[in-house]
């Protein structure tokens, strides 16, 4: 697999050997430097011949992807309807009309797929009974209940005023119904593959256009809501709430059986340098830059994220089920079954993850920069553990001192760079080319022949690079900020508030203990956001990665492949600074059109009138049809 093609020279001898090299460095050590074997991340190469980089080709692909969406965009009800009708093979829920008219009033964009989320996240629910959704969502601890337009909840929790007030602004337009909430960061549901393909099987046979004859147009009406010291339902099923602290073993059940991440070999010891496995991304990439950003966060074919980021290493808390349950929450991993609300933070958002000030700074007064500052999150981070951790992997990849130290040691004893396969099979498959130090692809010889040139990576990444912990998050206490076993790799920097982060043009978002609160604030803004993540949000199928953002892969293998892109190359070669501001001004300015506040009360209100047909015993009746004559049905 032709995995280097021609990058710039400097770049094509050195930067395959240093992501990796680095890391080996960093997150082993170097007093144990010289045995310890890794696995490295190939970089991104060019295109054979054509002269013209894969990203070009990405961005080309991603301006027609917009088009072709915004060519889809409906502006009367009963195209609406009809679009919904096509996409959905069901009525529309009863409430559509006044749906459509929220919209309308809110000057929302109307694309059917923009609520995509919505049926993946309730397509399972119509193989339960009705009233056990109800049953399960009246008795859960926390929870917002809606009767004859009003919500209200008898919790104080934080997260649930925000979402209750979120609620309340479309109350009258909502009919009775009960919401259960997860009140952790992390998603509670992973309902193992297998009962999930009956489910979805069951939910299938539902799915027709009824007649609009038979359409039943009004939802039922609920009793009281329960009372907090009220006796729980005899027949509640009582989930099992699973406490597994590796929640990697969790997770992967919601994986096809044949999957990688249910076949490939349990990492259990994280005190090793991780192996980062290249192949596993060839499914999502264009010629090593992320293609296919739903399937880049599905770890599913992705085995070796089990040592790659917190959350399947071990989150700060674990509360699992395998049942379905009906639980709303703000983000989820692609196989979780959640329901995904817009997140309670984005909801009249503090500066803190907005930064409304400063994000307006135009484009040609900021600095060739990329700025990161955050906390040492993405889960509980030990001493045998915290290699796995992406936030510590990043962070010491942007570290030009780290980088030079690692570009000498490489130099110096390339023989130590041989690599692991972690039973993985990749060698045996013939794919071993994205493993091993190069010397698989053709550069192990090349590396040996550019002593002269080591340190530069280093410079030019201290160049550009204003990467930092504020907070090391250290299992132990009394070492804050700093901690006794990370503290040698990293320092401890003052925070940047948002507002002059935009100071930079290139602003990369990486997951934290869940999603990164930031991103919207980002997309806000005038700078360029560069992705990382495996968390779905509410939002995802109206972004466009190329148009709209930077997408990075989670080996972030590619990270100094979009620098060069964007800001220029060590060689002193010029960046696409122009590409780099129409993608920032992209992203900003579809946010103002369909990122608003107003934006995600649409998403809600068609969210909670498909939750409320889907918990109703006449579901399979129930619908919209008041475009029938119209429409000549
Ligand atoms: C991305 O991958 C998914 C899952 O394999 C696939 O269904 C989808 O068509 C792909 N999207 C594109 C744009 O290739
Ligand atoms: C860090 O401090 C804790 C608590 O004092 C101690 O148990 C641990 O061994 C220390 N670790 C290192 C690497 O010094
Ligand atoms: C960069 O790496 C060096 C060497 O490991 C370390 O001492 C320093 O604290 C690191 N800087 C940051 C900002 O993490």
């Amino acid at each position: 697999m032709a995995i280097h093609r021609r990058p710039s020279t400097v770049l094509r001898y050195l930067l395959p050997a240093i992501v990796f090299t680095l890391l080996f460095y960093v997150l082993s050590g170097p007093r144990s430097f010289s045995r310890r074997p890794l696995a490295f991340s190939p970089l991104p190469g060019r295109k054979h011949g054509a002269g013209a980089h894969p990203i070009d080709d990405l961005i080309q692909t991603a301006e027609h992807e917009f088009a072709q969406q915004i060519a889809r965009s409906t502006t009367t009800l009963a195209e609406s309807a009809a679009a919904y009708r096509k996409r959905r093979g069901r009525q529309p829920p009863p409430g559509f009309d006044k749906w459509f008219e929220f919209a309308k009033q809110t000057n929302a964009v109307i694309v059917e797929d923009f609520w995509d989320q919505i049926y993946h996240d309730l397509e399972p629910f119509w193989a339960l009974p009705p009233s056990d959704i109800r049953t399960d969502a009246r008795e859960f601890e926390m929870r917002i209940a809606i009767r004859n337009g009003k919500a209200s909840t008898s919790s104080d929790w934080f997260w649930t005023q925000s979402w209750l007030q979120m609620i309340q602004t479309i109350e009258h337009l909502l009919p009775d119904m009960d919401l259960a909430l997860n009140a952790m960061d992390e998603p509670r549901l992973v309902v193992p593959w297998e009962d999930m393909e009956i489910l979805m099987q069951q939910a299938a046979k539902t799915r027709k256009v009824t007649n609009p004859k038979r359409v039943v147009s009004t939802f039922q009406k609920l009793p009281k809501p329960r009372e907090e010291d009220s006796p729980m339902d005899t027949k509640t099923h009582n989930p099992q709430w699973e406490d597994e602290k590796h929640y990697w073993l969790l997770a992967r059940r919601g994986c096809p059986p044949s999957s990688p991440a249910r076949t490939a070999p349990v990492t259990t010891d994280f005190s090793q340098p991780p192996t980062i496995a290249s192949p596993f991304s060839l499914a999502h990439t264009h010629h090593g830059y992320v293609a296919n950003t739903s399937l880049s966060t599905t770890f599913c074919h992705q085995p070796d994220l089990q040592a790659l980021q917190g959350i399947l290493v071990r989150p700060i808390s674990t509360a699992t089920t395998a049942a379905l349950l009906p639980l709303f929450g703000g983000s989820k991993l692609a196989v979780n079954n959640d329901i995904l609300l817009p997140a309670a933070m984005y909801w009249r958002g503090e500066d803190r993850f907005l930064g409304a000030a400063g994000a307006a700074v135009p484009w040609r007064a900021k600095a060739d920069r990329a700025v990161w500052r955050g906390v040492a999150t993405g889960g509980e981070n030990t001493a045998d553990n915290w290699r796995a951790f992406q936030r510590h992997r990043f962070v010491a990849m942007n570290n030009g001192t780290a980088v030079a130290r690692a570009e000498a040691a490489v130099v110096q004893r390339p023989e130590n760079f041989v690599l692991p396969d972690r039973g993985y099979g990749l060698r045996a498959g013939g794919a071993g080319t994205g493993t091993g130090t190069g010397t698989g692809t053709g550069t192990g010889t090349e590396m040996e022949t550019e002593t002269e040139t080591a340190g530069s990576l280093g410079r030019w990444v201290g160049g550009w690079a204003d990467v930092a912990f504020t907070d090391l998050m250290c299992a132990h206490d009394g070492f804050w900020p700093g901690c006794n076993y990370t503290g040698e790799h990293f320092a401890v920097a003052q925070e940047i508030p948002l507002a002059e982060q935009f100071g930079s043009k290139v602003l990369p978002d990486l997951d934290g203990n869940s999603f990164s609160g930031r991103y919207l604030g980002f997309l806000r803004s005038t700078s360029l956001p560069v992705k990382a993540t495996l968390w779905r949000e509410w939002h995802d199928s109206r972004l466009v990665a190329w148009k709209h953002f930077v997408p990075m892969d989670n080996r972030f293998g590619d990270w100094y492949g979009i620098v060069e892109y964007f800001l220029g190359g060590p060689d002193g070669k010029a960046g696409r600074d122009e590409a780099a501001e129409r993608i920032a001004m992209a992203g900003r300015e579809w946010a103002a059109m369909v990122l608003r506040e107003e934006d995600m009360l649409v998403y809600v209100l068609r969210l909670l009138l498909e939750y409320a047909r889907v918990s109703d015993d006449r579901r399979e009746v129930m619908g919209w049809v008041g475009d029938v004559g119209e429409m000549g049905i």
